[in-house]
């Protein structure tokens, strides 16, 4: 890069619409949409589609409820023109679907892309051409005179082929090439031409697509453009605005956003921003971020993980894991305080369904896009103790007491960190069970186990342990089951250990009619927890009491003897 800049680049010079609204505008309704996938994402790709992904990409597109879809430019090359002619054979073409097809201004071009659609019921024959001053000089060496005749030319020439066809229902487009870099009056002087042939009319309007073909300077210049544009062309009523942003400066976004809000009826783009260099508007991030205002965006990305799929296929470019409401990472929390608050946004939304979505950090519900919530909170070795407790809670039904959340979220990590890889919600599963489940079992209570209680509330329990260094019969008495069981083992061995806290609940997922119960037990001035399951709750918590006792046995904290 050159140390100043100002010497090789030149700032854009705005046009400074004095009499802009558009900030003060909200987007409150979708506009139309067309996609030009077959064409821009087609022609952009390393490995262009043939036939077979073309239809599947203009399925796809019908699915999604886009009603205006760009099959291509016919004139261009065969096997654009036998799609064509495919989608209109074969009646692949809804009723309430209209192609739109791309054309140069040269007659042999419209012959050729006209004979392409015979038979199409419904057609938006698009031609352009560009008026910028630096193509105009650059690339075509015309005066504006002539860059305007080439565009009326085109027109002429469209509108007399399209008599021929009188069967179909014809609409025309026309966009002023790199109108984002063009000289406002010469954009709107050209379009005035070009409609001057067509003669629009409220019933039959000509769309005006107003490119900003490379994306020259921020979002705001281009809505105050075409504000600038809707306010002066004549026959606003019998025109249609149209947006088609590139993301050269990754704002095609913004830019289509604020272009709407300053009067644009129309937005062309594609899914994922596919197009040429950076792409076009993505289409799906538009429509997504209106849904997410409660705006029906007349699109349908309901199925969010089979359209990422589909494109991938035809475009044989991945969707980046990171692309809003799309990409695999995006409704994903790794970090502890994320899935904490996440976690607690989405039981507030469970216990209060009628509210108006708001759950920290998730703009929209993952649900209404095809994915499920288990994907949302994930854990690896810098996560912590909130992914963890929602996972098990979520998919195990295992509902761990505090402090055992954050003595299991150090197992887990410690584990995550071993494996260099992020837990599933089975794997978590997996390591809690073995370490707690079952704990290594040193100790093991032994059927029958004889338990009575006296009339004063005293428990008397017999049993036999099974240890390493053989059966141990206990005999032991305590104020309950768990405590006659710690008297008991305290007596065998020698230890002095003690249960500071017991829960239990009823296990609601994974398997029917089970209890799990969680004893903290102190042990030499330090407490671990120890956790079982088991169809009867008594048995749970001995259980339990037994798996403490293996896992600080296992530590080394109390010894055999
Ligand atoms: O970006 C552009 O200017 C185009 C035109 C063909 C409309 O794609
Ligand atoms: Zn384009």
């Amino acid at each position: 890069m050159i140390a100043n800049p100002s010497t090789k680049y030149q700032r854009f010079v705005a046009p400074n619409y004095q009499n802009r609204t558009w900030p003060n505008k909200e987007i409150t309704e979708a506009p139309r949409w067309l996609s030009s996938d077959l064409r821009d994402g087609n022609q952009s790709l390393i490995e262009p589609m043939d036939v077979e992904k073309k239809i599947r990409m203009f399925d796809l597109l019908v699915e999604c409820g886009f009603k205006e879809i760009e099959v291509g430019f016919p004139s261009a090359s065969d096997t654009e023109f036998n799609f064509i002619r495919k989608l209109i054979d074969e009646n692949r073409i809804p009723e309430d679907v209209t192609i739109q097809v791309l054309t140069q201004s040269r007659q042999e071009l419209i012959e050729r892309t006209f004979e392409s659609l015979k038979g199409a019921k419904q057609v938006i024959v698009h031609c352009y051409n560009a008026v910028s001053p630096t193509f105009r000089r650059v690339v075509f060496n015309m005066d504006k005179e002539q860059i305007k005749a080439l565009a009326v030319k085109g027109a002429e020439l469209i509108k007399a082929e399209s008599l021929k066809y009188p069967d179909t229902k014809w609409t025309f487009e026309y966009s002023p090439e790199i109108f984002s870099d063009t000289e406002l009056e010469f954009s709107l002087e050209v379009s005035e031409a070009v409609c001057d042939v067509y003669q629009p009319t409220p019933d039959n309007k000509v769309i005006l697509n107003l490119p900003a073909t490379v994306e020259v300077s921020t979002p705001n210049v281009y809505a105050d453009q075409i504000e600038w544009f809707c306010d002066h062309i004549t026959r606003r009523d019998s025109v249609v605005i149209s947006l088609h942003t590139h993301n050269d400066r990754g704002c095609a976004v913004a830019a289509t956003e604020l272009g709407l809000m300053a009067g644009a009826d129309r937005v062309e783009g594609c899914l994922f921003g596919h197009g040429e260099r950076t792409g076009n508007v993505d289409i799906v991030t538009v429509a997504m971020n209106m849904y997410s205002q409660g705006i029906d965006p007349k699109l349908n990305f309901g199925k969010m993980n089979t359209v990422v799929r589909e494109v991938e296929y035809c475009t044989d470019i991945p969707v980046h894991p990171r692309h809003p409401y799309a990409g695999e990472l995006v409704f994903t929390a790794f970090s502890g305080s994320h899935q904490d608050a996440i976690r607690k946004g989405l039981s507030d939304i469970k216990d209060n369904p009628d509210q108006f979505w708001k759950v920290p950090y998730l703009p929209i519900d993952p649900f209404d896009v095809g994915r499920s919530y288990e994907a949302v909170i994930r854990v690896n070795s810098q996560s912590g103790k909130g992914g963890v407790t929602y996972l098990l809670e979520e998919d195990h039904g295992i509902e761990l007491p505090r402090r055992l959340q954050i003595e299991f979220s150090k197992v887990a990590q410690m584990f995550a960190d071993g494996e260099g890889v992020e837990l599933t919600s089975d794997r978590l599963y997996q390591i809690f069970e073995a370490e707690y489940f079952n704990a290594k079992p040193a100790l093991e209570i032994q059927t029958p186990i004889d338990i009575e209680e006296d009339t004063e509330g005293n428990t008397h329990m017999k049993l036999t342990l099974k240890t390493p260094l053989g059966d141990k019969s206990l005999d032991a008495t305590g104020n309950g089951p768990i405590s006659a069981l710690v008297n008991g083992v305290n007596t065998l061995f020698g230890w002095d250990v003690d249960v500071v806290d017991y829960n239990e609940h009823a296990r609601s997922k994974g398997s029917s009619a089970h209890a799990v119960s969680y004893v903290e037990m102190q042990i030499d001035n330090k407490t671990l927890f120890g956790a079982a399951t088991h169809a009867n709750t008594s048995r749970s918590s001995l259980k339990a009491v037994i798996s403490a006792l293996n896992r600080a046995i296992d530590k080394g904290l109390i010894a055999l003897k």
